[in-house]
């Protein structure tokens, strides 16, 4: 019973040693899986990551981020891209949070462009931008510029009240103006620009105001900056007819909350490094929550349960050279470097060497029982010889006859034992007051009697003595 449960013990520590030295194989391990891994992720080459998702309702988090692959025709045939059906607008890129240094997640729109006398067309004025509407997570990010090419334009930007935003651009006069200043950026000749100023607007229109009427000009919002050197001509920008614009969102969260991350909100500042952060806040009649992989040695999408996910720097970035002679070691949200011979056998070793000294101690201890246990009977046996006059009989048998050993000899118990078949009740010769008398055979084929003395008393001993001394 006892060994068996030492022996049980023993994997058991090996196997604890061995989990506590690697860490890093339980981390690895994560399982990224969500319900929304059955989705299909890319339309057109371009990612869709959640909250967005194209196909089944619960591939994205509600209507407003729902992408729709639909074919375009463009110069180059039908190709397959991504819409974001409830503005219906065609997506450039999705783009998550992704550090504490960006605000919030972003997609680029392609948006039409306003233009005036373009290809013989009087004007095309399309509706405004208009983001709004119950729980809409979208916002123009002030990343965006009001720009307008052409001479004598006159672009206004729309919806945004109490403010007035435009600028004007002209073909004339370019030495009167600033040069040094308006080669760099579009500052009114050729090309104009305009910064929206407005806090997260959700609709914005393009206006376009013209003093003669006859050339092309065109005006509309965008990501880019532009200066007079690399603005191209009006009737190009009218031809591609489009311009990119950067929306924010945010995450809706009142369906449900991105799990195990850190509450910016309430801690303001983390001391230890956690794998995923979020920010908390209002928007548009909903709460939000705005959360990033923490950029510190995790990346992945932290939206998803188990989203974030640890960078293997050894593998990649600053861990892969940055070791030099020793032996760099990936650790959750960073990496060491550790010498060269203690590499990641390390643990093992050492948790092999230590199994086996507890083995050892073990198996020296069960010895070190077992002895001891045999020496208590030896001793105890001879405690027993001496009391039941072994000395006596001894000494008698060795004064008489000096000592002949063919006559007289005494055997030990388990001699006896053996010889009666451990004192089997069929070898019963007789019984008598002193003892019984059993048949016996020893090893080299003699028939013995044995007789096996009762209980005596201390002063029946020599008795008993004079008997076997006497028959023998
Ligand atoms: C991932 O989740 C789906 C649905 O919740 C489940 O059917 C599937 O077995 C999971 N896969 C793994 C590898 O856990
Ligand atoms: C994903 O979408 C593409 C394009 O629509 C399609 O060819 C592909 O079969 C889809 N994959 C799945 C798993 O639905
Ligand atoms: C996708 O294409 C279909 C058919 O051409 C059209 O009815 C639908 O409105 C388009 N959806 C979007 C989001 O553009
Ligand atoms: C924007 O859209 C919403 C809902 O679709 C509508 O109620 C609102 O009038 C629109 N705003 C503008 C300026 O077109
Ligand atoms: C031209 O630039 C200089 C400095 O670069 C500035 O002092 C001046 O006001 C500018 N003139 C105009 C007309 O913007
Ligand atoms: C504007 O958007 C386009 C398309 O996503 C992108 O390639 C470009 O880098 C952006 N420009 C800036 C200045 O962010
Ligand atoms: C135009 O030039 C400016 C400055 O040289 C540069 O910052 C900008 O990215 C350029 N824009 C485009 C669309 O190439
Ligand atoms: C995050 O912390 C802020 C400030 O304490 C709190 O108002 C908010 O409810 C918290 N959000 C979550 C999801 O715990």
């Amino acid at each position: 019973m006892k060994r068996e449960r030492l022996f049980f013990c023993i994997p058991l520590s090996l196997l604890t040693l061995f989990i506590f030295n690697s860490p890093s194989l339980m981390t690895t391990a994560q399982n990224i899986n969500s319900s929304t891994s059955s989705c299909n992720r890319t339309c057109g080459g371009i990612s869709i990551p959640f909250p967005f998702g194209i196909g089944q309702k619960h591939c994205y988090l509600n209507d407003w981020y729902e992408v729709v692959c639909n074919t375009t025709t463009t110069s180059s045939g039908n190709l397959l891209a991504p819409f974001l059906s409830k503005i219906n607008r065609e997506l450039v890129t999705i783009t998550l949070r992704n550090s504490i240094d960006t605000s919030y997640g972003v997609v680029h729109i392609k948006s039409p462009v306003t233009s005036s006398g373009c290809s013989q067309q009087p004007a095309v004025k399309p509706p405004p931008l208009n983001l709004t509407g119950k729980g809409s997570p979208f916002f123009i990010t002030e990343t965006n510029r009001l720009v307008s090419v052409g001479c004598d334009a006159r672009a206004l930007v729309t919806n945004i009240e109490s403010q007035i935003i435009g600028c004007e651009s002209s073909c004339d006069g370019r030495d009167n103006k600033n040069k040094s200043r308006s080669d760099k950026i579009c500052g009114g000749y050729r090309c104009c620009q305009a910064v929206i100023t407005a806090d997260k607007p959700q609709v914005i229109g393009v206006n376009l105001e013209s003093s003669d009427g006859g050339d092309c000009k065109v005006a509309f919002l965008t990501n880019e900056t532009y200066s007079p050197a690399n603005v191209t001509e009006a009737e190009e920008v009218y031809s591609k007819g489009f311009s990119v614009v950067e929306l924010g969102w945010f995450f809706d969260s009142r369906l449900r909350d991105p799990v195990g991350c850190v509450n910016l909100t309430e801690t303001g500042i983390y001391t230890s490094a956690p794998s995923c952060v979020c920010e908390y806040g209002y928007f548009s009649g909903f709460g939000y929550s705005n959360c990033y992989c923490n950029n510190i040695g995790y990346r992945g999408n932290p939206y998803l349960p188990g989203g974030c996910v640890d960078i293997d720097e050894c593998e990649e970035g600053k861990g892969r050279n940055s070791c030099g002679e020793q032996t760099c070691v990936n650790v959750p949200g960073s990496f060491r470097c550790e010498p060269k011979e203690s590499g990641k056998i390390k643990p093992v070793i050492q948790g092999l060497i230590l199994g086996l000294v507890l083995l050892f101690l073990v198996l020296g201890i069960w010895g070190l029982i077992k002895f001891v246990k045999k020496r208590r009977k030896i001793i105890q046996k001879r405690k027993f010889f001496k009391r039941n006059g072994g000395l006596l009989l001894k000494q008698q048998l060795t004064t008489q006859e000096g000592g002949n050993v063919e006559t007289s000899k005494i055997f030990t118990s388990k001699e006896l034992e053996k010889a009666t078949d451990s004192f089997n009740k069929n070898r019963v010769l007789g019984q008598g007051g002193q003892g019984t008398v059993y048949k016996g055979m020893l090893v080299d084929g003699r028939i013995v009697a044995v007789k096996r003395s009762k209980a005596l008393d201390e002063d029946k001993v020599e008795e008993f003595i004079n008997e076997v001394s006497v028959l023998s």
